[in-house]
């Protein structure tokens, strides 16, 4: 399976920005990788039309867990699907902590998501006190089994909070340890299709440390942050995958 590098840009973004960003990854030519750029939600339109044609996808930062219906400012996965989105981010840490989702949530969201035809990237990964604690692997582990329905066919994105726009990254080894138990509680909770599951690392994925950590064992590509706003920057993370 080719390694997928994700670009997340949060609550950043104007329609001259997602031209010039989208026009560059456009024009990339052949990479080792499949692309795709999550766009806040205002421009993931206009993303798809710039980039039809091209094999880059387009992704949602996160959907409601219905498809319709009276919830000011939410929207539903058929909108994402509709505006030309086939992957959508769930239960990232920042909605986790900003809008209180819970395990729960997510699941709800996942069921949504895949429902409307979006493919989609469940976070999950562990705080600084917990690291801090060594509770990482039952954090990450619960989460998983909260979020994902039985059927889970997405990818999954471990994601340690306090590597996420810090600058600061786990170890390879605790990389490594860390996506070896997701692959086995994804194989326990999904029988065969868990060894199929996407794992994709993310928090301070950069140029400089991205063939490090693509290269590691049960790594199957990032979900990038800040260096996924600037083309240089997440094209040279994409030429670091493993082919
Ligand atoms: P970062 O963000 O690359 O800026 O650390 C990663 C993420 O939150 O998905």
């Amino acid at each position: 399976m080719r390694q997928l590098i994700a670009g997340n840009w949060k609550m950043n973004g104007t329609a001259a920005m997602a031209a010039d960003l989208v026009g560059a990854l456009a024009a990339a030519g052949e990479l080792p990788c499949d692309l795709l750029v999550c766009p806040p939600a205002t421009l993931i339109a206009e993303v798809a039309r710039l980039l039809t044609g091209s094999t880059v996808a387009v992704g949602g930062q996160d959907c409601h867990a219905r498809p319709s219906g009276a919830h000011t400012g939410d929207i539903a996965a058929p909108m994402l699907r509709d505006a030309g989105a086939t992957w959508v981010i769930l239960g990232h840490s920042e909605r986790r902590a900003d809008h209180g989702e819970t395990n729960e949530v997510v699941y709800a969201k996942v069921l949504a998501a895949v429902a409307a035809g979006l493919t989609p990237i469940v976070c999950v990964g562990e705080t600084e006190a917990e690291s801090q604690a060594g509770q990482q692997a039952a954090v990450v582990a619960g989460q998983l089994s909260g979020s994902l329905p039985e059927d889970f066919a997405g990818a999954v994105a471990y994601e340690p909070i306090w590597a996420i726009g810090t600058g600061k990254t786990p170890t390879e080894a605790d990389v490594t340890a860390m996506h070896a138990l997701i692959r086995g509680r994804l194989k326990e909770l999904l029988g065969p299709t868990g060894e199929r599951i996407l794992i994709l690392y993310g928090g301070s994925v950069k140029p400089e440390n991205a063939a490090a950590l693509l290269a590691l064992p049960e790594v199957g590509g990032a979900l990038v942050g800040g260096a996924s706003l600037k083309a240089a920057d997440f094209l040279a993370i994409a030429a670091a995958a493993q082919a």
